[in-house]
């Protein structure tokens, strides 16, 4: 996959550095060494990840050129808000107010996070797509995640890989594995940032994995993000030593009693200990929660939104909890898509400006529809699975994932496709 679009460095100061695309100025942290001011790289989530041959680039973005400004043109129009409807409504105040990104009241985005009329959720979601297409322009980041285990020892009452479903038939995927699956992602696919996924698995030590995040950033340029759940804080310390450079973790509420209840054993403040622990470090901080679980208050949402704020997230990472048959939650009821599309475009309104506000895999399962509809209600972030075809089956956290089966070529072809229709490109600097 070569969606990504070579940027030429135009001024370094220590380790920031202004990147070029097409006149466009954007910001990236560099941990190259020897970077020059004319190199050409590609960057994602805010570093730049490798420096590339110039003749190489320069025939890259001779392709792009045009390309790059007729996207650019599809997206403005897509995102055209007009507000100046002739009623004067309590919902036209809210949008217009957060259309001009003024904070608004906990009230007020308790009101966006309870509508229900199918006309008035359309204005939020296109206030949400405005927002995004303001602050981020038309740039969307594609992630490739890499699923390496599906042993965990925890039990999660809504999660199909918990310890407690003993029907799973478990795997762990060598370091050979892994790397060849990086290698894969990268050199053949063109991902520039990876996702390492797994259960709590006792399975592999902190300098295990920390031998695996090296590696990969040596020989497979990438930014590297970790997901194995609570590993303690000195192995958040060793992984980022190691080149990982992002975190996702949900806290998965933000409401203690319900995390409680749906987590035995675990503790909400530890989770939040690695959550701070890892922006302290200096980790990009991906999270969220779920949405949909029984027992959940819309107050609960707000609350969520806000806390992953808090924890300076990066990008939202807020998805329907879809019920799996082998769980203690397999009888609860199907969370709506709106529910979550709401979700997202009040995210977006109260996160920072340059947020990612990601479409979940999760979402995409609920209908296939729904990516496009999140892309358009504030969303421009997503994961593919570049995880080995015979393992991702049994990864199964929910029933009937999208992209279970499909080979990465025909996800890549079916994003890019989708991509291109509402005019995202794959550059997800920060604009300036
Ligand atoms: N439905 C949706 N998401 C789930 N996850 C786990 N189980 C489910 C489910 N049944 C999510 C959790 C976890 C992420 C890896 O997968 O939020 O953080």
């Amino acid at each position: 996959m070569c969606y990504a679009i070579p940027g030429r460095v135009e001024k370094i100061e220590d380790n920031k550095v202004i990147v070029d695309y097409f006149g466009e100025k954007r910001k990236a942290l560099n941990e190259l060494t020897r970077l020059n001011v004319g190199d050409y790289i590609y960057a994602q989530g805010g570093y730049v990840v490798t420096r590339i041959p110039s003749e190489e680039a320069e025939s890259i973005l001779a392709l792009w050129k045009e390309e790059f400004f007729n996207l650019q043109e599809v997206d403005l129009k897509l995102s055209r808000l007009s507000l100046n409807q002739e009623k004067d409504s309590k919902l036209l105040g809210i949008l217009d107010k957060a259309s001009q990104s003024k904070l608004l009241t906990k009230d007020q985005i308790l009101y966006l996070l309870e509508l229900k009329d199918t006309n008035e959720l359309e204005l939020l979601y296109k206030t949400a797509n405005f927002l995004r297409q303001r602050n981020n322009k038309n740039s969307c980041c594609v992630h490739g995640i890499i699923e390496i285990s599906n042993y965990c020892r925890q039990g999660c009452h809504y999660c199909g890989i918990s310890n407690n479903n003993k029907e799973l038939k478990r795997y762990r995927m060598t370091q050979d594995q892994i790397l060849e699956a990086a290698k894969e992602a990268v050199e053949v696919y063109g991902f520039k940032s990876l996702v390492l996924q797994s259960g709590e698995d006792a399975g592999y030590s902190i300098d295990e994995l920390a031998e695996i995040v090296k590696k990969i950033k040596e020989d497979f340029p990438s930014l590297i993000f970790i997901s194995f759940g609570e590993i303690g804080l000195e192995g958040l310390e060793k992984l980022y030593q190691a080149g990982a450079r992002g975190l996702l973790m949900r806290f998965e509420t933000s409401n203690p009693h319900l995390y409680q209840q749906v987590h035995p054993g675990m503790n909400f403040e530890s989770r939040l200990k690695h959550l701070q622990k890892a922006y302290s470090l200096g980790y990009l901080i991906l999270t969220g929660s779920l949405i949909g679980l029984a027992g959940q208050r819309t107050e609960d949402i707000l609350n969520d939104i806000f806390l992953a704020s808090r924890l300076n997230a990066e990008m939202f990472s807020f998805g329907p909890f879809i019920p799996h048959p082998h769980t203690p939650l397999a009888n609860q009821s199907q969370v709506q898509v709106d529910e979550v599309l709401k979700v997202l475009a009040v995210s977006r309104i109260v996160a920072k400006p340059d947020a990612k506000i990601l479409l979940t895999t999760a979402l995409e399962t609920l209908n296939k529809e729904a990516s496009k509809r999140a892309l358009l209600a504030g969303a421009n972030s997503l994961m593919l699975n570049v995880t080995p075809l015979s393992y991702r089956p049994l990864y199964s956290i929910y029933p009937n994932r999208a992209h279970e089966t499909e080979e990465i070529t025909a996800q890549i072809e079916s994003t890019l496709s989708l991509l291109r229709s509402i005019g995202r490109a794959p550059t997800d600097l920060e604009v300036i």
